[in-house]
């Protein structure tokens, strides 16, 4: 059954500018600040990682020095002890630690091991408790691998729950590279649900090959209720190749009104945002919603 509320986690500062031409510091918060005017209250604003890895993500603790939003929940990625320090020290109160359910995805994207991926977590875990910091994680590759095809559910439980078990609030499940559809979505959270409760679980849907924002009814419809989605659609992976942006945020925001489920976002000003912010980048929002309400 639908849940009477959705949470969006905003990830286009993160996710979709992570892999888009790098924009400055100034562009980075004038997102973030239309992004929580239109009432998104979680935004991941930015990632702590090496920035020979990432050079788009460089200036995150710029960025998020720069930001006033008392209201606003802002996270960022820290994928070890070094990442976790720095957010810390811009204020940030949500990690997010990153995995896979993929070996060969995992080695490419933070060089380690699953296995070697939730010890360095460990560290990251006991540092986020030590100072009241709430941590997400995240799983790569749950509906397919650009590296190895088909991934096995048993493995995206296995690693889901080693996270919980580490004292994650949440495991986010990352399409990474949009190639699920809903039959697989419908049988991978049905086996994740005998296990997990449907409340530490959200869906994060690439939309390379057009099947997110199925996938999100499909994941709506078990219950679940927190969904990750980027405005304008921006970015996709700079370690999967070929993978389109997040779902656009404008896109579930049209699809959660239809259902009539609460998401508390002004769709015009989140429309707004997604334009100004693809402005920047030179190109167009890649959200069917959006263009519609512009060309209105
Ligand atoms: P490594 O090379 O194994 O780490 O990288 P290392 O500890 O050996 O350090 C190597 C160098 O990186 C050193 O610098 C460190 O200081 C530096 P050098 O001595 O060579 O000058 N370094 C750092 N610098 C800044 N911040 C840090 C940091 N850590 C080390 N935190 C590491 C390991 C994880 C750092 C690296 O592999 C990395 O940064 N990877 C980037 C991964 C990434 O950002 N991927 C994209 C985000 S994940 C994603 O998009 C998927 C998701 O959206 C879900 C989905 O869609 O599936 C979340
Ligand atoms: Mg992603």
């Amino acid at each position: 059954a639908f849940v009477n509320k959705v949470r969006i986690v905003e990830v286009g500062a993160r996710d979709g500018l992570q892999n888009e031409k790098t924009v400055s510091t100034a562009d980075k918060v004038a997102l973030i600040n239309a992004l929580s005017a239109a009432g998104l209250k979680d935004i991941e604003a930015g990632a702590f990682v090496s920035p020979k890895w990432v050079p788009q993500m460089a200036d995150s603790a710029d960025v998020i020095s720069a930001l006033d939003l008392p209201d606003v929940n802002l996270s960022a990625l820290t994928p070890n002890l070094k990442g976790a320090h720095a957010a810390h020290a811009v204020g940030i109160k949500e990690f997010a630690i990153f995995t896979a359910a993929s070996e060969s995805f995992c080695q490419k994207n933070i060089n380690c091991s699953i296995d070697e991926s939730i010890e360095r977590f460990s560290e990251v875990m006991a540092f986020a408790k030590a100072n009241n910091i709430r941590v997400r994680g995240y799983v790569s590759c749950v509906l397919g691998c650009p590296y190895e095809g088909e991934i096995d559910p048993q493995a995206v439980l296995s690693v889901s729950q080693k996270l919980l078990d580490l004292g994650c609030y949440e495991v986010s499940l990352g399409d990474t590279i949009g190639v699920g559809t809903a039959k697989k979505v419908t049988q991978l959270i049905e086996l994740l649900l005998t296990h997990i409760d449907k409340a530490k679980l959200a869906v994060h849907f690439h939309d390379t090959y057009g099947q997110a924002l199925t996938n999100i009814y499909a994941a709506l419809s078990l219950g679940i209720a927190t969904v990750d989605a980027a405005v304008a659609g921006l970015g996709g992976c700079p370690y999967a190749k070929g993978a389109s942006g997040n779902v656009a945020t404008e896109d579930v925001v049209y699809l959660l009104q239809g259902l009539g489920i609460e998401h508390g976002i002004d769709l015009q000003r989140l429309s707004d945002a997604g334009w100004e912010i693809t402005k920047v980048l030179g190109k167009q929002p890649v959200s069917k919603v959006s263009v519609a309400l512009h060309t209105k």
